[in-house]
């Protein structure tokens, strides 16, 4: 495989070979000297249509920390706002001996597309609301990390399903793994037939924490609603917020999981967000070494 376009297209053997390679980067960041020269003959190109804080921070540090040659493109300052193509744009970027491209783009697919049509290997960081792998592959990272492996734990990811590509991709990863998932939100938020991959749908919050080992809290993503879903935000952080009084209430240890942006008091209150059960910040930590190993890998291939 010469890209990362999403987790259905990958195996539990490449997820093995991922965290044993960024657990090798996770300790190299740790250093005083946190560099290696692995990647000094490589080129990567960062092509974000999409606003981004922690992806492309994360991908540009994970690629100055291998010693990658890198230039970061932002659709909104080229002249893709003059009308020029995504193959146009990329192939014009791929001539100035450019090796790996890293894009995250509104339109699902625009990863597939991508590589069908121009010669580089490329990561999606992220398409639409369908895939963001290298979120699914952190976030498992940090439940192995926190709680030792991912199979056989119960994971559910809690609320706007439907236009999220981090709970796609969580499912694909979390599934590959042998971990137990469910997802939880309002009817109007999870997929019709999201059972055909393998995970149930609960839709009363508390027992959804009752069952699980670790929760994954999403955002809703009101830039993606095309209609008026319901319920309002005052209904929807009645019903599946979370927030410390529900926590304490259960009778267990639960680890708490948010792929950020947070929105605080929506979907989860500060002193949840920031108490020792969660792991946010672990999440984005890791991802720096997950995205070095991606990339790693990846480049390998290119110096074949
Ligand atoms: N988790 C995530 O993708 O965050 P950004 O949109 O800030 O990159």
């Amino acid at each position: 495989v010469n890209h990362l376009l999403g987790i259905k297209y990958i195996t539990k053997e490449d997820v093995d070979l991922i965290f044993e390679t960024a657990d090798h980067f996770k300790e190299v960041i740790n250093r005083p000297i946190k560099k290696v020269p692995s990647l000094r003959d490589i080129t990567i190109a960062n092509l974000f249509f999409e606003n981004s804080t922690r992806t492309r921070l994360s991908f540009e540090l994970a690629e100055k920390r291998l010693s990658a040659d890198v230039v970061n493109f932002s659709a909104a300052s080229s002249s893709v706002k003059k009308g020029e193509t995504l193959i146009d744009t990329v192939n014009n970027i791929l001539s100035m001996k450019v090796d790996m491209v890293v894009m995250r783009h509104p339109n699902p697919g625009a990863g597939v597309f991508l590589s069908q049509h121009v010669n580089a290997s490329i990561v999606n960081a992220g398409d639409g609301a369908h895939e963001h792998p290298t979120q699914a592959l952190l976030d498992s990272y940090s439940i192995r990390e926190r709680l030792g492996e991912v199979a056989g734990k119960n994971v559910v990811i809690v609320g706007d399903i439907l236009h999220s590509r981090v709970a796609l991709s969580n499912i694909f990863a979390l599934k590959l793994q042998g971990a137990n998932v469910k997802v939880c939100g309002p009817q109007t938020l999870i997929p019709k037939h999201i059972e055909k991959l393998g995970v149930e749908v609960e839709t009363n919050l508390r027992r959804a924490l009752e069952w699980c080992d670790v929760a994954n809290m999403l955002r809703v993503q009101n830039e993606r609603m095309d209609i008026s879903y319901f319920p309002s935000t005052r209904e929807y952080v009645q019903q599946f917020g979370l927030n410390k009084a529900l926590l304490d209430s259960l009778d267990k240890e639960i680890t708490i999981m948010h792929p950020g942006p947070i929105n605080r008091g929506v979907e989860i209150t500060s002193d949840v967000a920031d108490s020792d059960h969660a792991i946010i910040l672990d999440q984005v930590q890791n991802g720096v070494a997950v995205r070095m190993a991606v990339i790693y890998l990846l480049a390998s291939k290119i110096k074949q």
